[in-house]
């Protein structure tokens, strides 16, 4: 059974050829991150975002010609690789990086407006680093700027794990074999009950990876407690903060607050 993230594997999984390939042509945005987007839409062009783990550049394609200034990074040096690639002659307000999260070493105090960490990559991050994100964001982000990031439900793990109906047996039968290796790597949804979050194996890179899951209002306090003040959580609408508890049918939350 699962209890911890192995932060080398994962590093080395982000910076295989293989999962570089499969986000390379990425370019749709999430409903949430649509929200995001016509939200701050008309401050873009004052600002300087930062795009950290942006993974083959699916939220370049439409964040970065709206800013005055983009710097799109991932700690996966072949990301950065691909994006470059991706975007050649990108121009001189838009640059690629590698920046850890957890360290952004270099990346001068109180610069950027507005820094997303898209597609739960936050929940890369081992638990007990987590607050070092929150902490460079803070650092690296202006006072008064923008944080948007989303970060999966550990409520939706029942849903997560329900045997569905489906026409075809095929479908079927690999829906029986999900919950099964769920049940065998995570133990029951029961077992999170009482907890802020867990560490979920939830099947993508063939159960080869290991994600953080946490409760929304763990996550809002978290938020709370690293000094984010505003703090706003969209699903496939915007969703009041104090009915997180709710939400159990959300496999992520998205966030937007400000530094
Ligand atoms: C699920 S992918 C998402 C990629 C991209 N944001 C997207 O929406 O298509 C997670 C990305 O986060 C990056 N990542 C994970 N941990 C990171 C960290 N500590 N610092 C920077 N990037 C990180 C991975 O390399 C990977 O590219």
């Amino acid at each position: 059974m699962n209890s911890a993230l192995n932060p080398s594997l994962e590093k080395s999984l982000w910076n295989s050829d293989k999962v570089t390939k499969q986000y390379a042509d990425d370019d749709y945005l999430l409903k949430p991150e649509q929200a995001i987007l016509n939200i701050m839409r008309n401050r873009l062009p004052q600002m300087r975002m930062l795009d950290l783990g942006i993974g083959g550049g699916r939220t370049t394609v439409h964040f970065a010609p709206l800013c005055k200034e983009y710097v799109g990074s991932d700690y996966a040096e072949k990301m950065v690789d691909a994006c470059v690639e991706r975007f050649p002659n990108p121009g001189p307000s838009i640059r690629f990086e590698v920046i850890d999260a957890t360290d952004m070493k270099g990346v001068p105090d109180q610069y950027f407006d507005f820094i997303l960490f898209s597609f739960n990559s936050i929940d890369c991050v081992p638990p007990e680093d987590r607050h070092k994100v929150l902490e460079e964001v803070r650092r690296v982000g202006k006072p008064g700027g923008l944080f948007a990031f989303s970060s999966h439900n550990l409520r939706y793990l029942r849903r997560m794990y329900a045997i569905k109906r489906h026409r075809k047996l095929k479908d079927f039968l690999y829906q029986f074999y999900r919950s099964l290796m769920l049940i065998y790597y995570n133990g029951l949804p029961s077992r999170y009950d009482n907890k802020d979050y867990g560490i979920i194996c939830n099947g993508v890179e063939h159960f080869s990876l290991n994600l953080y899951y946490g409760k929304p209002e763990f996550q809002v306090k978290q938020l709370r407690d690293a000094g984010f003040k505003n703090i706003r959580a969209f699903t496939n609408e915007e969703t009041d903060v104090k009915n997180l508890h709710k939400v159990t049918d959300q496999a992520w939350i998205h966030y937007l607050c400000e530094i």
